[in-house]
């Protein structure tokens, strides 16, 4: 007979076994789900429903637990379901029938709310030191590059000059609203549900701020029915990390991309590339291939999570019990992704030969050169007509717009002649005339990197709640 059944119900059928049992996977949460327990078993105290030897004897037990599991020697067994009711029964074995006053005043329905959120706390912090270590990898690449041009595209096609570190920084703009988010969430989880029992209570005194400080966290969750039937949490840390993961597929498609011969930009390092079995020529971007992959799983398990809960009455159902993978998935891969991708932009060489080369064809400086009749006077929208009828020109010489003569250049306007104009034509020039906030004027991105390291420095000195 099962402890999960109590004395209520017979033996389970094997089929409903087999749907029923959950250990297979929320094993994993068994320290949360330990520290939970000690952290109630200071309230079954505090209200005296535990003497303090009965106390001690039950945290004494669940610390041996702990280093059975630990060791690898828990004999976890599907029978009784859960992690929570493995646990238990093993204390039980430990300690005797005291064992069994555990579970006063508790329900697995606030239990397993507050083993979650512990985890999704802990496991969201190792997340933000991986994106902190990607951060901190593409500033330094950004500082390091500092004097590299390259194009900017819009389309894929050639834009207007740039400069690589300015392309760097974009990367690293995104991942600074995605360490916000990641904040956000992890500091919003941060409140106990222990107390709220299945769903209404309990009628026993439990101190419920002085359990949810023993555990870090801000306080009780205001309301019983809400605390054990909301998962949104999980919904908002995972949507985050699949909005991360979003983000991480486009550095990894811009990867593969430039590591391309037809790009030729970069080139990963032996070290996060892989081979082909049959071609042996083949240096692959794998590492950017299977971080663009594991945005599709980040996507996949935040909609899991949102299908799971949509409709569902308050308050407990469970189907929540399929919460758990979503999770731990999510948090596995988006620190896997990050790791990777630090290593693999850490560890690449930038080709400035080609970054710059690819400045050489494409009319890059139009704009330029528009902007520069806007500056004698021409009304922008004429410029742009000028100029795009100068660009078909030397299309239809095959040659860029830069190396058109003079003569042509000054039967198109007037105003086209002097060293003005061929200044216009220079994309060097050209991004150093683009020096306002944001921009790419090398002293501009200066500021932006110092300005972006201090942000991230600061934030990663600030504690997060209860971690
Ligand atoms: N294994 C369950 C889960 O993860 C624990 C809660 C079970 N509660 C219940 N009333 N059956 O959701």
């Amino acid at each position: 007979m099962s402890v999960a059944r109590g004395g209520r119900l017979a033996a389970a059928d094997q089929a409903m076994l087999e749907l029923n049992q959950s250990v297979e996977v929320d094993k994993r949460l068994w320290r949360e789900d330990i520290d939970g327990s000690v952290a109630h078993i200071g309230g079954l105290e505090g209200a005296g429903i535990l003497s303090s030897e009965e106390a001690q004897t039950l945290r004494d037990g669940l610390s041996q637990v702990a280093r059975e599991i630990e060791a690898g020697q828990m004999q976890w067994d599907p029978v009784k379901e859960d992690v929570h009711m493995n646990i238990e029964s093993r204390l039980v074995e430990i300690v005797g029938a005291v064992g069994g006053k555990l579970h006063t005043a508790r329900s697995r329905n606030d239990q397993v709310a507050t083993d979650l959120r512990l985890f999704a706390r802990r496991r969201g912090v190792e997340i933000l030191e991986a994106l902190d270590g990607l951060g901190g990898v593409i500033l330094g690449r950004a500082e390091e590059q500092i004097d590299v041009l390259m194009p900017a595209y819009t389309h894929l096609q050639r834009g207007q000059p740039s400069r690589l570190a300015h392309h760097l920084m974009a990367w690293q703009e995104m991942l600074w609203r995605d360490r916000g988010r990641l904040v956000d969430a992890i500091t919003r989880l941060n409140e106990s549900p222990l107390g709220a029992g299945a769903v209404a209570g309990t009628g026993f005194a439990i101190d419920r701020a002085s359990v949810a400080q023993s555990l870090g966290f801000s306080g009780p969750m205001r309301n019983s029915l809400d605390a054990t039937a909301s998962r949104d949490f999980l919904m908002e840390l995972v949507s985050a990390l699949a909005i991360l993961g979003v983000h991480l597929s486009r550095i990894g498609e811009e990867i593969v991309l430039w590591s391309s011969s037809e790009f030729g930009f970069m080139e990963l390092s032996d070290g996060f590339s892989t081979s082909s079995s049959m071609m042996p020529q083949k240096k692959n971007p794998d590492v950017a291939e299977l971080v663009r992959g594991k945005a599709a799983l980040l996507i996949g398990a935040t909609t899991t999570l949102m299908v799971l809960e949509k409709s569902l009455c308050f308050g407990y159902g469970r189907e929540l019990q399929d919460d758990k993978r979503p999770l731990f998935d999510s948090c596995d891969n988006a620190r896997i992704a990050l790791n990777a991708l630090a290593g693999a932009i850490e560890t690449a060489s930038f080709r400035a030969d080609r970054l710059e080369g690819a400045l050489e064809r494409g009319h890059l400086t139009a704009t330029d050169l528009a902007d520069y009749l806007v500056t004698q006077g021409v009304p922008f929208r004429e410029a742009h007509h000028i100029v795009g009828g100068l660009v078909r020109k030397a299309s239809e010489q095959g040659i860029e717009l830069s190396k058109l003569s003079a003569e042509e250049l000054l039967a198109a306007h007037p105003s086209l002649q002097g060293s003005e104009v061929r200044a216009a034509l220079d994309p060097r020039t050209a991004v150093e005339r683009r020096a306002l906030f944001g921009g790419p004027a090398k002293a501009r991105v200066l500021e932006a990197i110092a300005d972006a390291r201090a942000r991230w420095q600061l934030a990663q000195k600030e504690s997060i709640a209860g971690a």
